[in-house]
This record gives C-alpha cells, structure tokens and sequence, in this order.
C-alpha cells in the first residue's frame, strides 16, 4: 500500500504526472476517496458519500466475497487461457446459461472497449463488410474503432469526424425524439429510420457490418428503446447483412431486476448476434467478455489468425466474475433492483406532481433518468439547473450525475444494494433544491412581469438567463461552468460544472 498523502499534495502530483484529458468529478473541489463499502464512499477525512452512481461496483463497493474468490485464486494460480482451467470453462458456461441459447461462445477480454472493439472485428470478418450504424449521442469506448462509432464524442470535434463508414441513427428517445410518446409505433417508426439508413448507404455502395446500440442508452440520457424496436432494426441489419451487437456494458447483469440483460426487456422475439459486456461483471476487477454465436465465433477463426489475450479470462478475473454472479443470486440483488427501483420511480413521480420542472422520469429497476426541463410544454432541458442539483447534492455528499445531450437528465445507476432509504435521502434533497429553484424562478417571472403580482406560471422555470445558458452550451464538455445559476438567488454564485464525466 501506498503511503497516504496530503489531499494538496495529491492533486499536485496527479496535476504532474497524469495527462491532463484525464478528469476528475467536482474539479474545483475534487473528492478523494480512500475506502468504500456497499453504497458508501468514504473520503480521506471519513465523510461518508451516498453513491448513487457507480454501476461498476455492482454487488456493493468491496464485496468480501468478491475479496475472497480473488484472494483465493491469486494465492494458488493466475495465468493465461492457453492452459486449461476449470475457472474459464465454468465461468463461461454460468454466463451463457444467462443468454438465448444461440449466445454460446464467448471471450474474455478486459475493458467494456476491447469488448466492443472485438465485437466489431467479429462483425466485420463474418458479414465481410464495414459500415456501422450507431445512435446518436453513443458512447462505445475509448479506444480508436470506438471514437470513431460513439457520436457522444466525434461529434465534438466537429462535423468532418465522422468517417464515411459510419452511419448515425436517431437516439430513440420518445420525450425527445421526433416520435414521441403520442405516436402509435414509435418502436416501428424508429426502427424505419434505420431502414432508411440502409437504403441509402446500397444505394453508395456501401455494406452494413453491424448494427451497435446499448440495450438502454446511458450517456445518451437513460433512454429505454420502445417496444419492438430492437426486433425490428435487427430483421432490417439482418436483411442487410449485418450483425446486431447489444452494448451491455452499463446495463447488464441484473440492473434492470426483471431480466438479466436488458436487451431482454425488448421480448422473447428478440435476440442480439453479440452481446458486449463489462463495467459491473467483475465488481471493480478489469475484466469484461464478448458472447456470440458459433457461426459468428467460427468465421472469425477461419482466418486462421489466434486470438490471445495475455489476461482475458485468468482464473482470477473467471474467480471474481463467478463470485459477482454467486452474490447478484444469494443477495436477491434483482429483486432489490425491482423493488428499490419501483420505489425510487414512484417518490420521483410525487415530486412531478409538485415540481414543473421534472418533464419525464423513465427507468428500469435501478436505472433511473429524471429529465429536468425549464418548461414542460417546449421540453426545454434545464442543464444549468441538473449541474446545480449535482453541485448541491456533492454538498451533502451524495454523489449523483446528468447526462444525455443537453446535460440536463438526473442519472441513477447505483450499486444494486441501493435501499430505499438511500432513495429517500437522495429524493428528499433533491426536493428541496428543486422548490428553492422554482421558487427563484417565480420571484424571477414577478419582477419581469409588473412588480408586485407574482405570474401563476406553473409549466415555467428560467433559472438560467438566455446569455448565461449560451455560454454554457459554448463551453465544450470539460470546462467549468462558473456561475451558471442566477447570481442574487439562494443557490447562486458557487461555481458548478456542467461536465461529461462517466463511471
Ligand atoms: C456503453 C459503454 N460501452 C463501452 C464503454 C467502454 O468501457 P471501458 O471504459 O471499460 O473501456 C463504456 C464506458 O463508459 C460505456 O458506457
């Protein structure tokens, strides 16, 4: 173990020695953390944080089962997967048994990206083609193929970063997409849109590879697909040639509660060519897996090329994983995703009742999006007002993000041993800053208006000038936002960011 350090002198070495596009939460004011447990994080002075955000240690922070199972292994064996172990054949077998039958050939890798940098590889070598279409506002990964695929990141470095092989499908979000909740399919009328974008890139010559989409987008604003889209996107890819990858590296493994995977919330009728999975699979443990089909797994070694990963399926990420899945089971972790989830979704919606700014809660289990809006009726996002509630809540220590395009989407994606207490705690803070906000607002409408007469303007809240949210759309993902909430209110004049920063 490391000697501790000084806060100071911590942010003065990571300032030093690690590269600056490397970010931290709260830059202004940075969290060290120095233990965990659970759904609580513990900075250096043993303040306690409520974690409402961190999918990656899915079972709890520091599970000891999860110690334990790694512990164990590490003590007797850890090497490569081109000897035998029990571990990779069991481990493998345990997670297939999750997935539709066909799903039976995995591999081991060890980040959600060399997941879906593989998954594409795969693709590519069994349709014999190229082309990729992504939703908009997706986040893949960080490594090359995945920049190039996530519009969540190329898109900011301006219009001449998307590659011709790339194709760039609506996000189907029914609050804010052009098929909205109103419309009669929007699964069908979403999943047209890709239809088209097929068509188009035939008629440019171009072959489709693979269809990629998170089986629920998270950095794209916790949007939950609509009902048959996946099934019917997938027969189009299919009729193209293509592969269809279900990104499950946010929100697989049980945090949904009803199913395993939540691509399985699409129907029976629907099944992925290759599912990618990561982040809570080892509980923290780098490690992370690709499953496919035998036919896809097969013109893959056609090539004769070997696949070796120096430490893609050890026994020790095998004994973690296995661990992780023991507990997700003995802990009735879906269960609690189902019935903490239900409770979190049902508090939010009194607060809707009372709150013009909340304009839609959507979710599943304990993957929960508040879309915060300025006016319920235009769906205007409130970004500034979601940095603020952030701001606030890191106050009182609890530790919750926003997300989505327009920054403005409340993200809940806990550990799933999350009580409703926790939710009570957080639900209740977020009230309070919501009334303190609304009600500037209200004064703010009274001196626009005629001076005394406050404006009954219950769909209304500008706490955000129309200057001050210009700036903050200017300002590129990383910056600080100084300032952001109107100056003269009780929550003014601290300086909040309003940040892409993601677990
Ligand atoms: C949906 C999704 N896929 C893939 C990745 C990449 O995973 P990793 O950071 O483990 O490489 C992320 C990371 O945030 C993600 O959110």
């Amino acid at each position: 173990m490391c000697e501790p350090l000084p806060k100071e002198k911590t942010m003065e070495l990571r300032k030093k020695h690690i590269g600056p596009s490397c970010k931290v939460f709260f830059a202004k004011d940075p969290i060290k953390i120095v233990r965990a447990k659970g759904q609580y994080m513990y900075d250096e002075r043993g303040e306690r944080y409520l974690d409402c955000i961190n999918n990656v240690a899915h079972v709890g922070h520091s599970h000891p089962e999860v110690t334990k199972a790694a512990v164990k292994q590490m003590e007797l064996l850890n090497t490569n997967s081109r000897f035998l172990h029990d571990n990779l054949v069991q481990y493998a077998e345990r997670l297939t048994a999750t997935l539709p039958e066909k799903l039976s050939v995995c591999y081991f890798v060890n980040s959600g990206s060399e997941a879906n940098d593989l998954a594409l590889r795969l693709a590519r070598q069994y349709t014999g083609h190229e082309d990729v279409i992504t939703l908009d506002s997706a986040y893949h990964g960080h490594v090359t193929s995945l920049i190039d695929i996530s519009p969540y990141k190329f898109q900011q470095l301006g219009k001449e970063a998307k590659k011709d092989f790339v194709h760039v499908a609506p996000s189907p979000d029914i609050y804010r997409g052009e098929y909205r909740e109103d419309h009669p399919d929007p699964g069908a009328a979403y999943a047209k849109e890709v239809y088209d974008i097929i068509a188009e890139a035939h008629k440019n010559n171009r072959k489709i590879a693979a269809f990629i989409a998170e089986s629920m987008q998270s950095c794209g604003g916790q949007i939950i697909p609509p009902p048959g889209y996946f099934k019917k996107v997938a027969d189009y890819v299919h009729e193209a040639g293509g592969v269809f990858i279900a990104d499950e590296v946010q929100v697989g493994f049980g945090r949904v509660g009803k199913h395993f995977w939540s691509f399985q919330l699409q129907g029976e009728d629907f099944s992925p060519d290759i599912v990618t999975m990561g982040k809570p699979i080892g509980n923290g443990h780098p490690m992370s897996c690709v499953v496919t089909t035998k036919v896809i797994a097969e013109a893959f070694g056609a090539t004769g090329l070997e696949y070796f990963n120096t430490f893609g399926g050890n026994p020790v990420s095998c004994a973690i994983g296995m661990a992780v899945m023991d507990i997700i089971e003995k802990e009735d972790l879906r269960g609690n995703a189902v019935s903490v989830g239900n409770y979190l979704v049902e508090l939010l919606n009194e607060l809707k009742e009372r709150h013009p700014m909340i304009g839609d809660i959507r979710g599943a289990g304990l993957f929960v999006g508040v879309d915060l809006v300025k006016d319920r009726q235009l769906r205007t996002p409130a970004t500034a007002e979601a940095q603020h509630i952030i701001y606030k809540l890191k106050q009182k220590r609890i530790l919750l993000s926003a997300d989505g395009p327009h920054r403005n989407v409340l993200k809940f994606k806990p550990p799933m041993c999350f009580t409703k207490e926790d939710v009570k705690t957080v639900v209740d803070e977020i009230d309070e800053y919501l009334t303190v906000m609304e009600e500037v607002a209200g004064n703010k409408t009274k001196i626009i208006t005629n001076g005394n007469k406050r404006k009954e303007n219950t769909e209304t809240c500008n706490v955000v000038s129309v200057k001050e949210e210009k700036s903050l759309s200017d300002n590129t993902q990383d910056n600080v936002q100084e300032n952001v909430c109107r100056n003269g209110s009780r929550f003014s004049s601290k300086k909040h960011e309003a940040k892409r920063i993601r677990t």
